[in-house]
C-alpha cells in the first residue's frame, strides 16, 4: 500500500564555472598540492563572482525545469545559508522574486553547513502540519566572500555553489522516513564567522570588521566524526534497521579523513559513503544537496534503496535524515 508522505520529487545543483586548483593556492599562501590533498582530500574548489541568491536561483531554476513545476505553484522556500546577499532581505525572498513563486512563503535558515539538513527537517514538518503542499530546499554559499584568502588554515578547505530539493505530499518519490537533529551551543566558539560589528552613535567607532572564517580545526574534526557517528546510528536503531540496510551515505563534505574515521568506527567500507569533495571542497549548506544531486544522477540508486544524509557544523550543530529512494 502507498500511503501519502513528504517525498523528494527531485533534485538540482547549481555550481560557477571557475575553478580555484590547489596548485593556483600554492602561489597565493604557503601551502602544496600534497599537503591540502592528503590532508583534505580537495583537489580543487568553484569560485563565485554573483552572490548567494542567484547561485540558489540557477539550481531551482534548473529543478523547476527538470520538474516541469510552475513556479507560482511553489508553496514554501527555505533557503540555508552563512553567506547571505543582506541582512534583509532574505535570499529566499530573492529566489521568489527571481522565480516568480508570488504564492510562496519564504525565508532564509541558518544551520551553517548542516542547513540542508536542517532545512528539510523544517520543510518535513511543515508540509505534516498539511498548511504546505510542497517546498523548496535550497543550500547555497558564496564562502569565498567571508574567506581570508591570506590564511592557509582555511582558505584551502572551502568553495561556493548551490543545490536544492523539491518536496512534495506524494505518494511517489524519495520518502524523507525519519529526520535527527541536534545542536552544540556550548561549542559555538569552535567555529565563527562574525557578523556586522556592533556599532552605534552611543558605543562610537566599531572595532572589528573581520567576517572571515575562524575555526578549531581539530575540535570540529573530532565533533564532526562523532556528530556523524551518533547521526547514523539514532537513524537505524530508531527504525529498527542495520547499517548493511544502508544503500549510500551521503555525508557533509568537509574533509575525507573525516569519513574515513567515521567508517573505520562504524566498521563499514568507505565506498559507502558518496564523495565528490575532491572537485568542491566544503560548500558548507551547499554540500549534501551537490553530492545528492549527483549521486542520484549517478544510476547507482534504485527504487527502495535506503539512504542516510548526515551532516555537522558550526553552531555547532548536527543532524540526519532515513530516505527510502
Ligand atoms: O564544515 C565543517 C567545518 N570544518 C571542518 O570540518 C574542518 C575540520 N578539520 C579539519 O578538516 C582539519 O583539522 C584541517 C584540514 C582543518 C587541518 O588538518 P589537521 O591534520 O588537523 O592539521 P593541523 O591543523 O593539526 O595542522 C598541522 C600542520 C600545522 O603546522 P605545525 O604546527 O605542525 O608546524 C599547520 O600550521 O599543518 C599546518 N597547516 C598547513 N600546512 C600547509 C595548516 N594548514 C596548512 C596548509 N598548508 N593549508
Amino acid at each position: 500500500m502507498n500511503y501519502i508522505r513528504n517525498c523528494i520529487l527531485g533534485m538540482s545543483m547549481y555550481v560557477p564555472d571557475r575553478i580555484l586548483t590547489n596548485n593556483e593556492l600554492e602561489k597565493m599562501v604557503d601551502t602544496s598540492d600534497e599537503w591540502i590533498y592528503s590532508r583534505t582530500g580537495i583537489r580543487e574548489r568553484r569560485i563565485s563572482t554573483e552572490n548567494t541568491s542567484v547561485l540558489g536561483a540557477k539550481s531551482v531554476e534548473k529543478l523547476l525545469n527538470k520538474l516541469n513545476k510552475d513556479p507560482k505553484d511553489i508553496d514554501l522556500i527555505i533557503f540555508s545559508t552563512i553567506t547571505p546577499d543582506n541582512n534583509t532581505p532574505s535570499c529566499a525572498c530573492l529566489v521568489q522574486k527571481t522565480i516568480g513563486a508570488s504564492n510562496a512563503t519564504a525565508f532564509d535558515l541558518n544551520a551553517a553547513c548542516t542547513g540542508f539538513i536542517y532545512g528539510l527537517v523544517v520543510a518535513d514538518a511543515l508540509l505534516s502540519s498539511e498548511k504546505y503542499r510542497n517546498a523548496i530546499v535550497i543550500g547555497s554559499e558564496m564562502l569565498s566572500k567571508i574567506i581570508d584568502w591570506k590564511d592557509r588554515n582555511t582558505c584551502v578547505l572551502f568553495g561556493d555553489g548551490a543545490g536544492v530539493a523539491y518536496i512534495e505530499r506524494s505518494k511517489n518519490g524519495h520518502k524523507i522516513v525519519d529526520t535527527y537533529t541536534r545542536s552544540v551551543g556550548e561549542k559555538s566558539d569552535s567555529l565563527v564567522s562574525a557578523a556586522v560589528p556592533i556599532s552605534n552613535f552611543i558605543l562610537g567607532e566599531s572595532v572589528n570588521s573581520d567576517f572571515s572564517i575562524h575555526m578549531d580545526g581539530r575540535e570540529v574534526f573530532k565533533f564532526a566524526v562523532s556528530s556523524m557517528v551518533e547521526g547514523i546510528d539514532v537513524l537505524l536503531k530508531n527504525n529498527n534497521i542495520s547499517i548493511k540496510d544502508i544503500k549510500f551515505i551521503v555525508p557533509h563534505q568537509a574533509n575525507k579523513r573525516i569519513i574515513e574515521s567515521a567508517s573505520q568506527r562504524l566498521k563499514i567500507d568507505v565506498d559507502k559513503f558518496f564523495i565528490n569533495l575532491h572537485k568542491y571542497g566544503n560548500t558548507s549548506a551547499a554540500s549534501i544537496p551537490i553530492a545528492l544531486t549527483e549521486l542520484s544522477e549517478s544510476q547507482n540508486l534504485s527504487k527502495g534503496d535506503l539512504i542516510i544524509l548526515v551532516g555537522f557544523g558550526g553552531g555547532l550543530t548536527y543532524g540526519s535524515i532515513l530516505i527510502e529512494w
